[in-house]
């Protein structure tokens, strides 16, 4: 029987806990999936080590390896297409995905925001800098978002939400972690959709 698994490359640059979280659902679930690459501007991080632990391939590509963004970019489409990527999931990966990459994978891209896009989206808008924002501005209500990705910072079509509430007491470490463990059910669940519509 042939081989039907769509194969996922995932693009991080932290500690990986999405990724993990990821990686475990699909076998728990039985997705018709399975990651083959894990691709980082950092050689060393959480993600890349759990990768490196469960056998799978990894990728250090940055642009800084390159004379231009367009050999970056075009090295890092020749690296995908080599591996029969069908679809790339950012899970804390810091950096913009090169327009070359998103025009090759259009509607392939999935990324995780720690936040309920449209707000609090944008250039500028990752990490701790996205939780500090939602209790500057004083909401009551947080959450994360799994969205395709485009050529826009943030404005691809939303695929789900998950909601946490933003409690008075919080400081931007607490309402991260609270955002961060409902990611964790969040981009699974996302995916199995993605999975589903894409069938
Ligand atoms: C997650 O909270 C993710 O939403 C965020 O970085 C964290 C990565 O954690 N991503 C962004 O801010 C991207 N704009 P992880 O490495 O443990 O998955």
């Amino acid at each position: 029987m042939p081989n039907t698994k769509k194969r996922l490359a995932v693009f991080c640059s932290g500690s990986g806990s999405n990724f993990q979280a990821l990686f475990y659902a699909i076998i728990e679930r039985a997705l018709p999936a399975e990651f083959v690459l894990c691709l980082s501007n950092r050689p060393e991080c959480g993600a890349m080590d759990f990768a490196r632990e469960q056998g799978m391939e990894t990728l250090h590509l940055s642009d800084k390896q390159f004379g231009s963004l367009d050999e970056f970019a075009a090295a890092m489409v020749t690296a995908l297409k080599e591996r029969h990527i069908d679809y790339i999931l950012l899970a804390g990966y810091m950096r913009k995905v090169p327009e070359a990459v998103v025009r090759a994978y259009a509607d392939r891209i999935l990324n995780i925001h720690p936040a309920l896009l449209p707000q609090f989206g944008g250039e500028g808008m990752y990490g701790i800098n996205v939780h500090t924002a939602v209790i500057e501005a004083g909401e009551t209500e947080s959450g994360a978002t799994v969205h395709m990705v485009n050529e826009e910072y943030d404005k691809g079509r939303i695929v789900m939400q998950g909601r946490v509430p933003v409690l008075k007491s919080d400081t931007p470490e607490i309402l991260a972690a609270r955002v961060l463990e409902c990611e964790h059910t969040l981009y699974p669940d996302a995916l199995e959709k993605v999975l589903d519509e894409h069938q």
